[in-house]
């Protein structure tokens, strides 16, 4: 257990004295608690916040990268649904639900899972994809294993919720659950944020650590025992999306690429989404405040965006390429996010604006670890219903419009 002197040296070290500003207050056991999540805090996090560590300073020379398009895709139907059908039915493909977000944007106190986005039914986010999982269970007539990553603050909610439904029908003998990791969140100057007199804010730390999770709570090894070499990862937010579908997982094997990523054709040269292209002759994802103007308009021979394939977070990749990066460092993005803290007065403030940082790696980064990276294009209104805000773009209203297009009842 860390002692006060020790920990009052290293909060020294990171100008972050003030987390003790109340210790003398506290109860013991809160004084306990204090000093073990000082012990736990990773501080060097920090270092990230001075400008020449900043991930933006540091990217190589960006190209466009081709994708398997709809139509090739329309074309090769047979083949790749017959490929990823064997790998299913084989037992290769798992898939990786990444639901330890706080979803601020949407403002719900549950896990994002729980909405419910239907109307006159209930029909939960969850819900919905598992139904699109099981579209896939009664194509191949084979389980896909379900791993879902929680973090510490929803991980006892999504639990107790999806079993309390029965995980909709899922086997759950083919689902499992990990948690995440935490990082300290700071206001803009740089302070961390104290949630209470004993309590540090601190919030899941990006879904780039997914697959070093999963290690820890030691499912590779049940991974690797049942023959699994691919696995899904994909967003809990997208209710359409198609998850290990035949087709995707057919085309990204029979493509010999290393991996895949889903694409949709953006809609226009500034809408926000990050592009599937080649940084440093790579596989690499430049975001949309990253492209400059010229990027961003320029037009290959067909007079199609050069840049016009962006991502929806639904990456397929292989076990061993994981496994061979597993100890590669991820940069660290410094995000702004609306951070509940406890002001001088000592209260709990929700704020309704971004008020400081989080930390966080992504998965989006993974790809370019990547020797190769297959876009995949999707339609978009088929499988892109993203829910990050209430209303307006990407919304529970935009993705209630999409779903009754697809046909599913509210
Ligand atoms: P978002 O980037 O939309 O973040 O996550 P968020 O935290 O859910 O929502 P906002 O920005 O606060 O509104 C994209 C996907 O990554 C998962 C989310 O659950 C979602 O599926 N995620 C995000 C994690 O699993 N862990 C994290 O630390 C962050």
């Amino acid at each position: 257990m860390l002692t006060l002197d020790k920990a009052k040296d290293i909060l020294k070290e990171y100008g972050q004295e003030h987390l003790l500003k109340y210790y003398d207050e506290l109860s013991e056991s809160e004084q306990k608690e204090l000093l073990s999540q000082i012990e736990l805090i990773d501080f060097s996090v920090l270092d990230n916040l001075k400008e020449e560590n900043r991930f933006t300073a540091s990217r190589g020379k960006f190209e466009p990268l081709g994708a398997a398009t709809i139509e090739d895709i329309e074309q090769n139907s047979e083949k790749y649904s017959a490929a990823g059908t064997e790998a299913i039915k084989a037992g290769k493909v798992a898939a990786v639900l990444l639901a330890g977000g706080q979803g601020t944007r949407l403002g719900f106190d549950k896990p994002k899972g729980m909405f419910n986005v239907g109307v006159t039914r209930e029909l939960y986010i969850f819900q919905c994809l598992i139904n699109n999982l099981m579209d896939v269970v009664k194509e191949t007539g084979a389980w896909v294993p379900l791993y879902i990553m929680t973090s510490e603050k929803n991980n006892d909610d999504t639990v107790s919720f999806l079993k309390e439904k029965d995980f909709f029908g899922y086997n759950s003998d083919y689902v499992k659950f990990f948690v995440q990791d935490m990082a300290p969140s700071v206001d803009f100057s740089g302070k961390i944020y104290m949630e209470s007199k004993s309590r540090i804010s601190i919030s899941p730390n990006g879904n780039g650590g997914w697959f070093t999770s999963l290690v820890r709570a030691g499912l590779l090894d049940e991974i690797k025992a049942k023959g699994i070499e691919w696995i899904n990862v994909f967003a809990v937010d997208n209710v359409l999306q198609r998850i290990a579908d035949p087709l995707y997982v057919g085309a990204v094997i029979s493509s010999g690429l290393q991996s895949g990523g889903k694409v949709v054709s953006k809609a226009d040269p500034d809408e926000r989404v990050g592009v599937l292209c080649l940084e440093d002759g790579m596989p690499s994802i430049v975001e949309y405040y990253e492209m400059t103007e010229e990027m961003r308009t320029l037009r290959d021979e067909k007079d199609e965006l050069a840049y016009k394939f962006g991502v929806i977070l639904n990456y397929l990749f292989s076990v061993d390429k994981l496994e061979s990066i597993l100890n590669d460092k991820l940069p660290v993005h410094v995000v702004d996010k609306k951070i509940p803290y406890m002001d001088e007065n000592g209260e709990f403030i929700k704020p309704d604006k971004p008020n400081g940082h989080k930390f966080e790696t992504l998965v989006l980064d993974m790809v370019h670890m990547q020797d190769s990276c297959l876009p995949y294009e999707v339609v978009r209104n088929r499988e892109f219903a993203p829910i990050k805000n209430p209303t307006g773009v990407d919304s529970v209203e935009s993705a209630r419009e999409l779903l009754k297009e697809n046909g599913i009842e509210l």
